[in-house]
């Protein structure tokens, strides 16, 4: 298993957007406008059509997404999660991710078609372990066209999507997260309606990448 990189440098440049008063406040202080930008709640993005409950849970916090046979371009991606402070790992997060094969399909050709679990493809889920962290082994997504018909995608039919892969962590004390991870240099992020607004790119290094995702605080408890 490879562990991301969690110096504080590299940490610097993931997946952080919205600021917190807290850290906009220590910022302040320390007169950092950098400190102040590197902690932030990981941006949520659509859960789109293609989304099955119930994949399998890895036994590990590995998630074996693709198989050895599996074509394409095979890799692996690191990721941990964070509490909102931006340092402190979620242990025990579940993560439940899903992807397109390299041609661009997922496992089931329309939204509604239904197969059972054991059937399923590119799709898995582990808990993070005491860092937080967790690894996919997955290959390249392909791109595919957002296809006629999709209810509430209708206005966005025949547009190409970058190669994405789907994710929602979910933990007791924080609030969900449902995302996609994009991938740096993808010519088609700019062009996108969702992928264009997010931060939450994975910069690859051969077949290797890293990402860090920070979980919300759900509203304070009152007696
Ligand atoms: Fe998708």
């Amino acid at each position: 298993m490879n562990k991301p990189n969690t110096s504080t440098s590299s940490r610097r440049g993931f997946l952080r957007t919205a600021v917190t008063s807290a850290a906009v406040s220590a910022g302040a202080v320390a007169g950092s406008a950098q400190a102040a930008q590197s902690c932030s709640v990981s941006g949520g993005d659509i859960l789109g059509p293609f989304y099955r409950p119930n994949a399998s849970m890895a036994a590990a916090s590995v998630i074996e997404l693709a198989s050895a046979s599996e074509k394409g371009t095979h890799i692996t991606l690191t990721g941990r999660i964070l509490r909102p402070d931006c340092k402190t790992p979620v242990a025990n997060a579940v993560v439940d991710v899903w992807q397109a094969n390299a041609q661009g399909m997922y496992d089931v050709k329309t939204p509604d078609e239904v197969i059972a679990p054991a059937n399923y493809n590119l799709r898995g889920q582990a808990r993070t372990n005491a860092n937080g962290e967790f690894t996919i082994n997955t290959v390249v997504p392909g791109k595919y066209k957002i296809p006629p018909g999709l209810e509430n995608f209708e206005k966005f039919e025949g547009y190409l999507r970058p190669a994405h892969v789907h994710l929602t962590v979910t933990h007791p004390v924080y609030l969900p997260l449902t995302t996609q991870l994009y991938f740096t240099g993808d010519s088609q992020i700019a062009k996108d309606p969702w992928a264009k607004y997010s931060k939450h790119m994975v910069k690859m290094s051969k077949d290797k990448g890293s990402f860090e995702l920070v979980l919300g605080n759900t509203p304070p408890h009152k007696a």
